[in-house]
């Protein structure tokens, strides 16, 4: 199993980690990054090649199904498939609850289905939350989370959650919070629930749990903030970069068997948040 010399690709690596992720993964081959502002596709692309990374860019809306198709055929048209990085995601607050459960949710169900084919002995990681920990699911939550490609996926969830109400895991922050939070649990669920189809083709899938990094999406929401930072064993936000480098050495080789699990990166903040410290 390995990824070096092959197709490394990034969605949402125009931007926060998936830019960061880009510009490490370089090291084990040519990277190619998605995402849907053309704009901050072409700054990153150049950004990348400026770092020495054999740089491609394409647009990719991973909500659309049809859009993350083209996308996988132009990175097996790059070489064949080592590392995927799914780092596109989006914010509670910043868009409708609809458009979140379609990107952060659905979104890695197409990047997850449309990559596996190609993906023999290779890695996908997924971005969950230390949120996600603070969401328990309920049997009606797993319900609709064990049909993934349902096409319906996402009114079935919201029926689930009407059926089923969730406390707001932060109270303050309401729902929009919550479906946050349910749609990184998923992003557990489901990449545990891949770990046997993953590994009948001697490939990788994990997920990665951040807790507050400082990239655009920490700068532009409501946990950004000194106390927020303090919040952490360093008093300090993650570096883009570190999260990089951990993912990197994580989809490199020697972890041949480090698969279907979450693993948290986050400064201590969810074990300060969940433990008295001494
Ligand atoms: N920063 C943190 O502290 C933190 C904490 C916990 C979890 N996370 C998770 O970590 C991941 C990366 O976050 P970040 O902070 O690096 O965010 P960021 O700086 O806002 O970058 C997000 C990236 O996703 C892309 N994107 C958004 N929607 C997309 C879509 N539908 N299709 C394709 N690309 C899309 C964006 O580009 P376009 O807008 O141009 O498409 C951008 O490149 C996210 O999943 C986030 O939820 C972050």
């Amino acid at each position: 199993m390995s990824i070096e010399g092959k197709v490394q690709v990034v969605t949402g690596g125009t931007s926060g980690m998936g830019l960061a992720n880009a510009i490490e993964l370089g090291k084990y081959g040519p990277v190619l990054v998605g995402g849907r502002n053309e704009e901050r596709l072409a700054g990153a692309v150049e950004q990348m090649k400026a770092s020495g990374v054999d740089a491609y860019g394409k647009t990719c809306d991973i909500s659309d199904r049809a859009s993350v198709e083209e996308f996988v055929e132009y990175a097996r048209s790059i070489g064949q498939i080592g590392g995927v990085v799914n780092a596109a995601g989006v914010d509670w607050g910043k868009v409708s609850n609809d458009a979140l459960i379609d990107i952060n949710m659905v979104g890695a169900v197409n990047v997850t289905e449309a990559f596996l084919p190609y993906i023999d002995d290779g890695v996908m990681v997924h971005y969950s939350s230390i949120t996600g920990y603070f969401f328990q699911p309920s049997a009606q939550d797993k319900a609709v989370w064990d049909n993934p490609n349902d096409l319906n996926f996402r009114e079935n969830w919201k029926q689930a959650l009407v059926e089923c109400p969730h406390p707001s895991p932060a109270p303050g922050l309401g729902d929009d919070f919550m479906y946050y939070a349910g749609s990184k649990r998923f992003i557990m669920y489901y990449t545990m629930a891949n770990a046997k189809r993953f590994g009948a083709k001697n490939a990788r899938i994990f997920s990665i749990a951040p807790g507050s990094f400082d990239t655009p999406m920490l700068r532009g929401g409501v946990g950004y903030s000194e106390s927020t930072a303090k919040g952490t064993a360093f008093g300090r936000f993650g570096k883009p970069e570190e999260m990089a480098c951990l993912i990197a050495q994580l989809m490199g080789p020697g972890h041949d068997y480090l698969t279907g699990c979450d693993i948290v990166h986050d400064g201590g903040k969810l074990a300060m948040s969940l433990v008295k410290q001494l």
